[in-house]
């Protein structure tokens, strides 16, 4: 099963109207119509409004809410309400509350706020999922099914420890495997009975905090442990939905690059991917670009769904910053750019009480459509109607992938040593940056991603090498593509253990390179690096780690120019059977993987049409019917004018364009080339 059957891009978002009375909502829906909003998303937050005690459900609200929808010929993404329990729940049984990595106890009170294990917990939520679809199921409106809600967090309980006992006892079938998995022999910890085990927390393993523990094995286990105890909870919620619903799909919302929930662990298990995206300023044009690409790749290219952005504020953050006009619509067609089939947003109508009455709405507080958001969420509905059914189920066709790695991106960040100020995220920013500014259409994939359609293969702080990833890298190589990592890559095992060979580990034939030993800096210390030779030479800078490298078959490529360690190598370029594996060995700056990963490219033809144009993204989706669509979205707050790379036509203005004519964006322009075939 895959995305929701819709007749174009899905067009609305999350609608709250047991908030409101009922005359509003009429206001509600004219609203809705001026702005062609078609889809309406509910019941995120309704445990309570339709369980106001364990032995009685009410539907009635829900019904007229559901009822009122359907008439009005919008589509709903219905929600199993259990995002947050109810106080009477906590109330009758303390254990579906949550204990905190400092051991507290909670009490009632916020959201998401459930023990993943605990089995009240488990079996009300999927109860009350179980009515709702029973209930829903058979509206056509109802076109696909919302589990829980921004699944996060951890539970550090007795019921957890239980859990996850239980989940190594799986996982390992005995001590003595745990033991060795867990390295215990090293500071007197050899279990040798289950119930000695204990989640790793402030009151255990832990000190400073969630990534300062004397165990990484533990540690990293309690994540993937965590991540898959929620998984469990949409599990079972989605088996209650499917007893009544055999076809509709099921999602929940992600929130892209989230590092306590293991995306990839989950992908299998959601019939389509969503998320939501409330980027952290108006500079995050390239880090929304990859977690759309993330999000994409999460079920093999499929397209997902955008399910919230504001449509101009938050609410939760100290600083609240505005989007500026015309940056919600560019950011809307950014993400259908990248693969996103439907276009919503929190939230369709404002709160009026509570922690989001601040948060930005499609209509306000009072009710107007004469302001500016509203103007520019009408003008985007007008502009999607008229886009159809274009994109649906449009591809990315990516000859580049960049792995991302949720074990590797907490293996690295609960490492002592050898340097804390290494953060995963911006190593791979980084690199992404440098691939975006290229305009290479990428995927973002998993380390288990078949990786044979791929030419190029990024692989930014590629900590952990599990299973035959090595050899599925070197297969790229080898077959004339090119394999691109860096510093703080081949380190350890999937138990976290250091390889017992040379650094990069199994990596080293591939990358003929030795790391002899490694330094670590703070911010402030620089050693400049020289880049390539001759006319394409450049010094850029290099920070926080600078890992020493002596070559075993590869070419020198970049060298250090200060130190003990000055004219050793710090960028290298190993030839592997009809291509190359690259090793970059320090945090160089921007301008530096800029450089580096331009030169990966160099040989394989995958550069986008306007790679020297900052700020110009452009990305490719190819539909069924193999129509191209080419997205050029001016990130820029001035217009910019290129030459059209293709001939057709605009589909957001109708107007023809061909080959080498001149082609202007306006500031924060969009232009969907449908190609010329
Ligand atoms: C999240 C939640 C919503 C809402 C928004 C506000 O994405 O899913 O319920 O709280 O944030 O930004
Ligand atoms: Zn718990």
């Amino acid at each position: 099963m895959s995305l929701p059957v819709t007749a174009k891009v899905p067009f609305g978002g999350d609608y709250n109207p047991e908030q409101w009375p009922e005359d509003v909502w009429k206001q509600d829906y004219r609203l809705f119509d001026t702005a062609r909003i078609d889809l309406v998303t509910i019941g995120v937050f309704d445990w309570a409004l339709c369980q106001p005690a364990e032995d009685r459900y009410d539907f009635t609200l829900l019904d007229r809410i559901i009822e009122r929808a359907a008439a009005e010929g919008r589509g709903i993404c219905l929600a199993t309400g259990t995002g947050a329990h109810p106080p009477w729940l906590a109330k009758a049984y303390p254990e579906v509350t949550r204990t905190d990595f400092e051991g507290r106890k909670h009490r009632f009170g916020q959201r998401h706020n459930s023990c993943p294990s605990s089995p009240v917990f488990r079996r009300l939520s999927v109860e009350l999922a179980r009515r709702i679809a029973g209930r829903y199921a058979d509206n056509p409106a109802v076109i696909a099914w919302h589990v829980g809600n921004e699944y996060g967090g951890a539970c550090y309980c007795e019921l957890c420890a239980a859990g996850f006992r239980d989940w190594l006892r799986h996982r390992y079938g005995t001590l003595d495997h745990l033991n060795a998995a867990w390295y215990t022999s090293f500071w007197s910890h050899t279990f040798t009975d289950w119930d000695q085990i204990e989640p790793p927390s402030a009151l255990t393993e832990h000190w400073r905090g969630p990534d300062h523990t004397a165990f990484q094995g533990i540690t990293l286990d309690y994540l993937r442990f965590t991540s898959d105890a929620m998984l469990t909870n949409f599990h079972d919620e989605k088996a209650a939905i499917r007893e009544s619903s055999p076809d509709l799909p099921v999602t929940t919302n992600f929130m892209g690059l989230y590092r306590p929930v293991d995306y990839h662990r989950w992908a299998a298990h959601l019939d389509f991917a969503s998320w939501d995206n409330y980027p952290p300023n108006d500079e995050s044009a390239a880090r929304m670009a990859l977690t759309h690409d993330l999000m994409r790749g999460l079920k093999d290219g499929q397209p997902f769904w955008l399910m919230e952005q504001s449509p101009g504020v938050t609410s939760c953050r100290d600083v609240n910053p505005l989007k500026r006009p015309g940056l919600m619509r560019l950011w809307s067609w950014q993400a259908v750019a990248h693969g996103a089939d439907a276009v919503l947003f929190f939230q369709l109508r404002a709160s009026r009480g509570a922690s989001e009455k601040y948060h930005g709405a499609v209509i306000g507080h009072a009710g107007r459509s004469d302001t500016r958001v509203f103007r520019e969420v009408a003008q985007l509905g007008v502009e999607l109607d008229r886009f159809g059914p274009v994109s649906l189920g449009a591809r990315t066709p990516a000859r580049v992938a960049l792995l991302f790695d949720w074990d590797s991106w907490w293996a690295l960040e609960i490492s002592d040593g050898p340097s804390r100020l290494v953060r995963y995220q911006e190593v791979v920013l980084a690199y992404h940056r440098a691939l975006w500014d290229a305009g290479v259409d990428l995927d973002v994939v998993a380390v288990t991603q078949d990786l044979s359609r791929y030419d190029v293969v990024v692989a930014p702080a590629l900590h952990m090498l599990k299973g035959d990833l090595p050899q599925r890298l070197e297969a790229v190589a080898a077959r004339g593509g090119s394999v691109l990592t860096t510093y703080l890559s081949g380190r350890v095992d999937e138990n976290d253990q250091a390889f017992q060979m040379d650094v990069p580990g199994p990596l080293g034939q591939l990358l003929g390179v030795r790391v002899d030993e490694w330094d670590a800096r703070g911010p402030e210390t620089v050693n400049p690096v020289r880049l390539g030779a001759g006319p394409d030479q450049l010094d850029v800078e290099a920070r926080l780690l600078f890992e020493l490298v002596i070559p075993q078959g590869a070419a020198v490529v970049g060298t250090y120019q200060a130190d003990f360690y000055a004219g050793t190598p710090a960028v290298t370029r190993n030839s592997f059977g009809a291509g190359d594996g690259w090793y970059v060995a320090a945090g160089l700056d921007q301008a530096g993987v800029s450089w580096v990963v331009r030169q990966v490219l160099a040989r394989h033809d995958v550069l986008g049409p306007y790679p020297d144009t900052p700020d110009l993204e452009s990305a490719v989706r190819v539909a069924p019917d193999g129509t191209r669509l080419l997205f050029l979205l001016n990130h820029r707050a001035e217009p910019v004018e290129v030459t059209a790379p293709s001939s057709g036509v605009d589909l957001l203005t109708g107007h023809r364009t061909t080959t080498g004519a001149s082609l202007p964006l306006p500031a924060y322009g969009v232009v969907v080339l449908r190609e010329d075939r």
